[in-house]
């Protein structure tokens, strides 16, 4: 049964994409001869598009599913790659594309294995960022908002797969 929740909007619509809009100018800025953006599905994929098509220079796409063990709300930091990429990263510039970093472990496994990929630079652009509940030490190179600790839905985000088509950045409450 779908059960329905209060929503206290945390970032408009409006925020998102102004704040999108200037990550792509710096991406751009610092990469003017173009990016290879790794989208990891399912949660950055409205982060991706918008971000794609702010973005002024040459960007070519590739997406990765992975799945965190753990419960709807906690990462246990085991992941799962559910999709691999669809062409190797030798020699490229490429720029993780993540929907949030939390304790950080999915980031930091997901770098790892990128990095043995041989790309000529590896950079992370996370739209949010929970410093609070870091468990290990990561670079993101673009934060788009750093949050409080609270779970978060909507623009890509999930709860039991439900709310990703929201606009704007929740929080959800009974
Ligand atoms: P981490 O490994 O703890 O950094 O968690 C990363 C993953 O957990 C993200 O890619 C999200 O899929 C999920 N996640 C963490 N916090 C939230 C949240 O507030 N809302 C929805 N998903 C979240």
């Amino acid at each position: 049964m779908l059960r329905y929740f209060a929503m206290n909007i945390l970032i408009s619509a409006d925020d998102i994409q102004r704040r999108v809009r200037s990550l792509a100018q710096e991406i751009h800025d610092d990469h003017p001869n173009g990016v290879h953006l790794v989208c990891v599905l399912k949660g950055a994929f409205v982060f991706l598009a918008d971000l794609a098509r702010q973005l002024p220079g040459v960007a070519t796409l590739d997406f990765l599913a992975v799945s965190s063990y753990g419960t709807s709300t906690q990462s246990s930091g085991q992941v799962q790659v559910l999709k691999d990429l669809d062409a190797g990263l030798e020699g490229r510039d490429v720029i993780i594309v993540e929907d949030i970093v939390d304790t950080g472990l999915t980031l930091h496994y997901l770098q790892d294995i990128l990095r043995a990929r041989a790309p000529r630079t590896l950079q992370t652009a996370c739209l949010l960022s929970k410093p609070s509940k870091r468990k290990i030490d990561i670079k993101v190179e673009y934060v788009g908002f750093t949050i409080e600790d609270k779970f978060v839905v909507g623009y890509g985000l999930d709860y039991a797969e439900q709310y990703r088509n929201l606009p704007y950045i929740a929080v959800i409450g009974d």
